[in-house]
């Protein structure tokens, strides 16, 4: 079916208390493994593509690949900018037909964030693309920072109602002790902050660096509000260790096909035990 807008994904997951999965694309076969999951398990699902992932691709051809896809299944898709950091990049998603971009202007002041988020929302919302923005900072597990450091990066609940009132935004991104990356120990969330936020926002609540996060810590997120759940290094592990096993059975294997099936095949088993653990299957 066509791309729909992803507040409408999230409106529903809402109501229905489970979370939807957004899983980050950056080729061909990504695409496909991602959305044969999502469409074996009738789930609705976002595919969202980092400013890192359109350098690589293409932003044409990440669009019209997605829209290709989408168009080859019967759930919902949502095609989303992962961690935009301009209003430029954010209009020229809406062109390529993104329904939906996130704002982050976490690196600013919030002043600032709040002035650079409201000028995509202006524009995003005309047209019926759906905002996700970031408040407090979502680092990487590789950043070396103090537990101190990490407590004054998180999301204030207070700023975080400011902000969504402000804003005007579909979803917001919280800060509460996960990062991006592979963690090094277990993650600790901070669920109080969770759910103080939760009390005070009435936007859907996104988790960023969900890989690695265990999944009693992401069945408590998803029971406090949070209704999408970003994955991206998860995907790439088991990506990757596919391509790995091919080559350590056939180190002289020349097909890229011979590396790139598997590799879909395993992201696509990944992809399905997320969507089961987010409640999203069943939902389409
Ligand atoms: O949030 C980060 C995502 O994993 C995207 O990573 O910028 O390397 O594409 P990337
Ligand atoms: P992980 O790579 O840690 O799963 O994070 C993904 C993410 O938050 C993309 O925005
Ligand atoms: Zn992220």
């Amino acid at each position: 079916m066509a791309l729909v807008p992803m507040s409408c994904l999230l409106a529903e997951a809402r109501k229905g208390g489970y979370a939807i999965g957004a899983f980050n694309a950056n080729n061909m076969e990504i695409i496909q493994g991602i959305l044969a999951a999502a469409e074996e398990l009738q789930a609705p699902v976002i595919l969202q593509a980092s400013q890192g992932a359109i350098k690589y691709a293409g932003l044409d051809y990440i669009a019209a690949m997605v829209k290709c896809a989408s168009e080859q299944v019967s759930v919902p898709v949502a095609l989303h900018l992962d961690h935009g950091t301009s209003f430029e990049q954010a209009m020229q998603c809406i062109r390529a037909g993104f329904s939906s971009v996130m704002f982050d202007g976490s690196k600013f002041g919030f002043e600032e964030n709040i002035a650079r988020t409201l000028a995509v929302v202006g524009v995003a919302k005309s047209v019926g693309v759906s905002v996700e923005a970031e408040l407090g900072k979502i680092g990487g597990t590789e950043d070396d920072i103090s537990v101190s450091a990490a407590q004054a990066m998180m999301t204030v609940p207070e700023e975080a109602q400011e902000f969504v009132r402000r804003t005007g935004i579909d979803a917001l991104a919280v800060a509460i002790g996960t990062a991006h990356g592979p963690y090094k120990g277990e993650p600790r969330l901070d669920f109080d902050r969770l759910e103080k936020i939760r009390g005070l926002v009435d936007v859907p609540l996104v988790l960023h660096g969900a890989s690695g996060v265990p999944e009693e810590a992401i069945e408590k997120a998803i029971s406090l509000g949070i209704c999408k759940i970003n994955i991206d290094t998860d995907l790439r592990q088991a990506f990757t260790a596919a391509i790995k096993q091919v080559l350590a059975a056939k180190p002289d294997e020349i097909d890229p096909r011979k590396l790139l099936g598997p590799a879909r095949e395993a992201l696509k088993e990944i992809a399905k035990q997320k969507i089961q653990l987010f409640g999203s299957a069943g939902r389409a």
